[in-house]
């Protein structure tokens, strides 16, 4: 008995060892067959394919094979043999099954039926247990392995920044507070306002927008560093494209101008699809033939293309002249929406473009200032179906400049006393960018919307699980 090893179904299809005796433990998927015969399709999330096994009905106890209903978790032991029959080239031919947990078909919520990805929101305690979440959350995996991957071949190091911060970095306020005052009863001070004082870290503190303010410190030490953490944002944003809770990838680099930020940027993108299309294309084109037909093709289509390097006014130009209506405005001043982005990107450059030079006033404080007083170091990736992936900048380095601008924006100087010390003190040209992890998922997965391709979304009024 103990000589058998459990062994998984993806090595078990890759192997294709048969005459072995293995074990096998997973998910029924489907149960079908007659008196004498059932096929079970189990599967263990290994891979996106299910395991056939076969069993002769009368060898084994009525109740057993009554109960193997979808969702049911089992282990089978068993011969491996080819398989006869269409659609796989090996089975298992079971000499004892051991019921784990069954689930009962009348109230285990995934029926073989194909169900919406709006239910599936519903469930996402049990959506791992699909094709789809199942390929999504192995895509995560491997995207993630190779971010630390590729930084670690390039000499970055591993930062961790934190999560808890007293700092916007984003300047924009949208922040989650971190606090244990009572909310009903709060400590004021002699004016009637909150006092922050009595709060656990005697200061206001909330959850990190980014961790490039602390990365930058690493960077202007270490030299090449990377953080890749949890970020969190209250914009009450409901679009198919923002999350309160996201991922974020953030390398920063001391002596990197915008260029070679560029450089790094498209060079990063690239190596991630290149790494994907490399080790998981058994769920790549599970996603392509059940949600975008398109799906391969793009991600190849954007390692064989360089990307368009242009600057803010000259899209501003080319959106002016567009031979469709906007939504929003196209203005020298404005931000771009999504739907500017993706015109750029999908019908007039037809390629990832990398925009950078943007007005001053619609950037963070923290970006590097042109000589024109107008505009500053500020790039931004656009990508075909996402729009904007990628947010950076060169890093404003002069301490006069930085403070100047941190003045002029009301934007608390005692907070930032740290940050302004690092161009105090062996200042250095500097740079750096932020990829969503989700945004990037959505483009390597073909999904619509980005509630589908993290495990737990959490967005305005849902936070359940
Ligand atoms: O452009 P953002 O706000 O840039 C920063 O936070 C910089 N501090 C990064 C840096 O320079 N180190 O955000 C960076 C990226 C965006 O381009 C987008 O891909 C993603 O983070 N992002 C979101 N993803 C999901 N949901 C949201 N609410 C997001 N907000 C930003
Ligand atoms: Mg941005």
């Amino acid at each position: 008995m103990k000589e058998l090893y459990r062994k998984k179904i993806r090595d078990i299809l890759e192997q294709k060892e048969t005459e072995k005796e293995i074990i096998v433990k997973g998910w029924v998927r489907t149960k079908r067959g007659n008196n004498k015969i059932a096929f079970i399709a189990i599967n263990d999330g290994s891979i996106v394919h299910n395991l056939q096994v076969v069993a002769d009905v009368p060898k084994f106890k009525e109740e057993i094979l009554e109960k193997m209903s979808t969702g049911t978790c089992i282990e089978v032991r068993g011969k491996l043999a080819e398989s006869p029959g269409k659609g796989q080239e090996v089975e298992l031919h079971a000499d004892e099954i051991t019921l784990y947990g069954p689930a009962d078909p009348e109230t285990y919520p995934l029926q073989k039926k194909g169900h919406s990805l709006e239910f599936l929101r519903e469930i996402a305690h049990l959506r791992p247990r699909t094709n789809t979440f199942g390929a999504i959350l192995r895509l995560r995996h491997h995207l993630s392995y190779a971010i630390h991957k590729y930084f670690n071949d390039k000499g970055f190091y591993y930062m961790h920044t934190p999560i808890i911060t007293g700092s916007d970095c984003e300047g924009a306020g949208e922040m989650f507070r971190v606090t244990t005052l009572d909310p009903k009863s709060p400590p004021l001070t002699k004016d009637g306002k909150v006092d922050f004082n009595e709060d656990f870290f005697g200061k206001e503190t909330n959850l990190t927008v980014s961790g490039q303010l602390e990365g930058e410190t690493g960077a202007l030490a270490l030299s090449t560093i990377y953080t890749f953490g949890p970020t969190f944002r209250a914009e009450n944003s409901n679009t198919p494209r923002h999350l309160a809770e996201f991922w974020m990838i953030e390398p920063e680099m001391a002596f990197y101008d915008i260029h070679d930020n560029m450089d790094l940027a498209e060079d990063l993108l690239k190596y991630l699809i290149r790494y994907i299309l490399d080790h998981c294309m058994t769920d790549l084109e599970f996603l392509q033939k059940m949600y975008d037909d398109g799906l391969i093709e793009r991600l190849d289509f954007v390692l064989a293309h360089d990307f368009v390097r242009t600057v803010y006014s000259e899209a501003i130009e080319i959106l002016k002249k567009a031979d469709q209506p906007f939504e929003f405005p196209v203005e020298w001043g404005k931000d771009l929406q999504s739907e500017h982005e993706r015109y750029l990107v999908e019908k007039h450059f037809r390629k990832p473009v990398m925009l950078t030079d943007y007005p001053k006033d619609i950037k963070a404080f923290y970006m590097k200032q042109n000589d024109d007083g107008l505009t500053v170091r500020a790039l931004d990736v656009l990508f075909p179906k996402i729009g904007e992936i990628i947010g950076g900048s060169q890093r404003e380095e002069n301490y006069e400049k930085l403070r100047q601008r941190i003045l002029e924006l009301n934007l608390p100087e005692k907070d930032l006393w740290w940050y302004l010390e690092t161009r105090k003190f062996g200042t250095a040209p500097h740079s750096g960018f932020g990829l969503g992890f989700e945004r990037f998922m959505l483009f390597i997965s073909g999904m619509n919307n980005i509630r589908d391709v993290i495990p737990f979304p959490r967005t305005p009024n849902n936070a359940e699980f």
